[in-house]
């Protein structure tokens, strides 16, 4: 079966554009950093695999996969759509491909030392078209002139917005943003 029509029956309508859009965004952006647009693509089409299956149903599968329950997690089931979703890509969807398997796995909080691949995913997540929030455009605009520098600040957004409404932060999301801050500075030289 072709992924677009398994992933469809996966997801809602609205999860399933997106993931297009991510899919889409992505690979349009594949070649400014050197990478191949197709591989992308499935990485984008495929992040979210697991974002629709409810938070009792995230906990139950990363327990079957062996996946680490932080308190975060059980808090917030939710952070765990990634890693059960990259294991979910490789059983039922068939990707063998590290590079896409990582890329979905860390889409949501990042991690230190990320690779120019699983980047260009959380940003195209971050900012694909159907996508709007306050400052959207402002990270649209850094994102045509440098990836990584709308990256970071696609982190230090999501943080501020967390914090503005007494949402929890993973402490994965602040060391990723961290290690960014830290990588880019070096980049600049
Ligand atoms: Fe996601």
């Amino acid at each position: 079966m072709q992924l677009e029509t398994q992933l469809k029956a996966q997801l809602t309508p609205h999860r399933y554009k997106h993931s297009l859009s991510v899919a889409q965004l992505a690979a349009s952006w594949a070649p400014r950093m050197k990478l191949e647009p197709k591989r992308v693509w499935i990485a984008g089409l495929l992040h979210d695999c697991a974002h629709d299956l409810p938070g009792s149903v995230l906990l139950q599968k990363s327990e079957e996969f062996g996946i680490l329950i932080g308190s975060m997690e059980r808090k917030l089931p939710f952070l765990l759509h990634g890693p059960v979703g990259a294991q979910l890509a490789k059983r039922d969807y068939g990707i063998t491909d590290p590079l896409i398997l990582d890329a979905i796995h860390h889409h949501t909080t990042g991690i230190p030392g990320m690779c120019p691949f699983s980047r260009l995913i959380c940003l195209a997540d971050y900012l694909e078209p159907s996508r709007s929030f306050p400052g959207i455009e402002h990270l649209r605009r850094l994102a045509r002139r440098n990836l990584d520098q709308a990256l970071l600040a696609a982190f230090d957004s999501t943080i501020k917005y967390l914090l503005e409404n007494e949402k929890l932060v993973h402490p994965q999301t602040i060391l990723t943003r961290n290690w960014l801050l830290e990588f880019l500075k070096e980049v600049r030289g």
